[in-house]
């Protein structure tokens, strides 16, 4: 089973700050790094290190030779990726020393993904196949669209949110992988309590297969037959950003490996727990041997 990951590939410039800036505030960064990031790239590396057979897809600008050479040294096929004239895509992402990030996107090449590339990108993949998706690349509703009269499997990471999703048609989505905000407002609802946000999401998509992330307090998975919470691993936090893609990466291999749901989960949040104690995004995603390692010691410690 191949995965296709049709998703945004930027370069993070990461700022490290005392405090985020406020409304009419110049503030001074103790440190600047460049990543690359993207939660299409990110969670490409996240599946091909947990062992998936994953292709790329999406376009990258003139500046974007460092984007594919991270995804193939991560073992993820990059032939599919389109390379347009202006800019790749880009963050600016603010991290405080407890870990929390505050991000800015710009599309640039992102924003260039067509229904005809789309069609293109499309038929090297047949039922059965998977796709996932996230929100940071044009043309999303096309290719939901597309990919399920071809019969793939769709994966819709909801994320960033935005008011355009409202429009999409989710009902053709298989599995959702989100956070707590973007449940919420995907549920559309205020409540505060994640099982009833699941419960309202799956209401309102009810063939929908849930994964709703909750950050220290762990996550949920959720189908038409059970819902369990899965908690994390406790590590030291130093940079969160990526941390969800991990998740999606590592959880996504599981299922394409047809391991349990319980046992994709506790995987996925092992990883993304290793990922926060590192800087950066993509570079913060660890292998499959190191997530393996780990687990074998949580085992013996539990037992
Ligand atoms: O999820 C983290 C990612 O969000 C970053 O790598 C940044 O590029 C933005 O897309």
């Amino acid at each position: 089973m191949k995965v296709l990951n049709l998703g945004s590939l930027n370069i993070d410039k990461t700022y490290t700050v005392d405090h985020f800036a406020e409304t009419g505030e110049t503030i001074q960064a103790t440190a600047y790094e460049e990543f690359c990031g993207g939660k299409g790239l990110n969670q490409s590396i996240a599946l091909a290190k947990a062992g998936a057979h994953v292709f790329h897809a999406g376009c990258i600008g003139q500046d974007g030779a460092v984007l594919l050479e991270t995804l193939e040294k991560a073992g993820v096929k990059t032939e599919l990726v389109r390379k347009n004239h202006g800019p790749s895509g880009h963050a600016v992402i603010q991290v405080k020393r407890d870990g929390e990030n505050k991000i800015i996107i710009f599309g640039g090449a992102n924003s260039h993904v067509t229904p005809e590339y789309i069609d293109q990108v499309l038929k090297h993949f047949n039922r059965g196949d998977i796709l996932l998706l996230q929100n940071e690349i044009s043309n999303v509703p096309y290719a939901i669209e597309q990919a399920k009269e071809k019969g793939l499997t769709v994966v819709f990471n909801p994320s960033p949110m935005s008011s355009s999703i409202e429009h999409y048609n989710l009902l053709r989505t298989d599995y959702f992988i989100l956070n707590e905000v973007e449940g919420r407002k995907l549920a559309d609802t205020h409540t505060e309590d994640a099982q009833e946000i699941l419960q309202e999401l799956r209401k309102k998509y009810p063939k929908s297969i849930f994964v709703l992330t909750l950050g220290d307090k762990g996550s949920y998975y959720a189908d038409e037959s059970i819902m369990f919470h899965q908690e994390i691993f406790p590590s030291d936090v130093i940079d969160t950003t990526g941390a969800g893609d991990t998740f999606t990466g590592y959880f996504l291999a599981g299922i394409a490996h047809q391991r349990t749901p319980l046992e994709a989960m506790r995987y996925a949040s092992l990883a993304s727990s290793l990922s926060v104690s590192r800087h950066g995004a993509s570079p913060s995603i660890p292998d499959r041997a190191e997530v393996c390692r780990k687990m074998d010691e949580t085992k013996k410690v539990d037992k």
